[in-house]
């Protein structure tokens, strides 16, 4: 893309994160020549309003892809494995909100408060993480710089809205059963969510654990820049329209006490500290939801782990906006910015050979590591 401003595509502009996505993308002034609305052939031709006028859904085809420099999807994996590779042929800078892409070597997968110096090796195709995945990356980082990570082990408490529209539907319609006295019909999930707490997230694995608990595990070792992190999650969903809840347990390699991390955890972009037990003041999904801020609170000493290397607290984020929306408009913020809205090896001065490629993200972490790090 040369200085001109660019046309965007969003992929799934019908469903929950692909409606969010529209709202930020106006809420932030993102500069577009055109905005394109696209999703399935089942919704070809629908109106939907954006910022006051009437824009019509065409079908997602190769062909809806030309002229497209930025293109959010948010359509689930078979729709991106499908035409993120088309769309990017077509010189459109693909920004992907399903798992497709995430653990693929050549794609980044990128928080934009984290590692967006991984943005200047893209080919096309950048991965927006899990949103579970997204909202622990920060405060993690945090810990990384500050003390070092030695074990992360996470329960997560995750909303229907993670699981897109027909799960909030399903929820309002066994709430509405349960209050009628009627039998709540569950089709979505495997057991009724209403007044419930299902541990099981996406399918399960050979090893045991979900896939849902799984991307947890890898996508934080890739985000961080640490392939051995030693992490662990049982996810868990529970009936909760908007926001994800996290408990998370740290051991770390040197010595931290609440106080210092309520402060190194209040000084990245982003994160915003809500803790003061004596007011029963603690992130609340309820309160996190509309908002693009992660929340963190109840942070105390994790007295099982020796020497004041643990800590324990809660974070809490909205789903749809900075665990899917929101991170997509920043790295898209990130991608102007910076001169990478195009693949890097149709821009100068990028990494093009494999050992220039996997060098690039230890690179893009320290230059990371230093930009994070703000006052001392
Ligand atoms: N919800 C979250 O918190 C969250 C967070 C991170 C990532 N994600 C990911 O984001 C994606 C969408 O989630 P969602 O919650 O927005 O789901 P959703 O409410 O069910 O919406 C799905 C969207 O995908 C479109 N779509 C489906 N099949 C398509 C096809 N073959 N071609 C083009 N468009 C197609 C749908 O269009 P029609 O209306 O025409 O069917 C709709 O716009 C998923 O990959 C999900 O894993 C979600």
């Amino acid at each position: 893309m040369s200085d001109r401003t660019p046309t965007v595509a969003v992929v799934g502009a019908t469903g929950v994160v692909g409606r969010t996505m529209i709202q930020v993308l106006l809420e932030r002034a993102f500069p577009m020549a055109e905005l394109r609305l696209l999703a399935s052939a089942r919704s070809a031709g629908r109106e939907v309003m954006v910022d006051g006028r009437s824009v019509t859904v065409q079908e997602a085809t190769a062909d809806a892809f030309d002229g497209v420099d930025i293109a959010l999807f948010s359509a689930g994996g078979d729709t991106s494995r499908a035409l993120a590779p088309l769309a990017a042929a077509r010189g459109a800078t693909v920004i992907d909100n399903s798992s497709a892409w995430r653990m693929d070597p050549t794609v980044p997968l990128v928080v934009s408060q984290v590692n967006p110096g991984d943005l200047e090796w893209h080919e096309g195709i950048v991965a927006n993480p899990n949103c579970s995945t997204m909202q622990m990356a920060p405060v993690l980082m945090a810990l990384r710089d500050a003390v070092g990570l030695e074990r992360v082990v996470v329960d997560t408490y995750q909303s229907v809205s993670g699981t897109g529209g027909k799960a909030i539907a399903e929820l309002e319609g066994q709430i509405r059963a349960h209050v009628a006295g009627e039998p709540k019909v569950a089709s979505v999930y495997p057991h009724a969510i209403a007044f419930n707490a299902l541990p099981e997230i996406d399918v399960f694995l050979d090893n045991g654990y979900t896939k849902e608990e799984w991307k947890v595990v890898t996508e934080n070792r890739k985000i961080l820049h640490l392939p051995d992190l030693r992490i662990s999650c049982t996810a868990v969903r529970i009936p909760v329209f908007v926001s994800h809840s996290e408990a998370i347990h740290v051991e770390t390699r040197d010595p931290i006490d609440p106080d210092r991390a309520r402060a190194i955890f209040g000084r990245v972009p982003g994160v915003v500290v809500v803790d003061d037990p004596a007011t029963h003041a603690y992130p609340l999904a309820a309160d996190a939801a509309g908002s693009d801020d992660i929340f963190v609170g109840r942070v105390r000493q994790d007295p099982s782990i020796p020497d004041g290397r643990g800590v324990a607290f809660w974070v809490v984020s909205d789903n749809l906006r900075k665990g899917a929306a929101t991170n997509a408009v920043e790295i898209a913020v990130e991608l102007v910015r910076r001169g990478w809205t195009r693949a890097a090896s149709r821009r100068d001065a990028a990494p093009r050979d494999a050992a220039a490629r996997d060098a690039a993200p230890r690179e893009a972490a320290a230059r990371d590591r230093v930009a994070s790090r703000g006052p001392a």
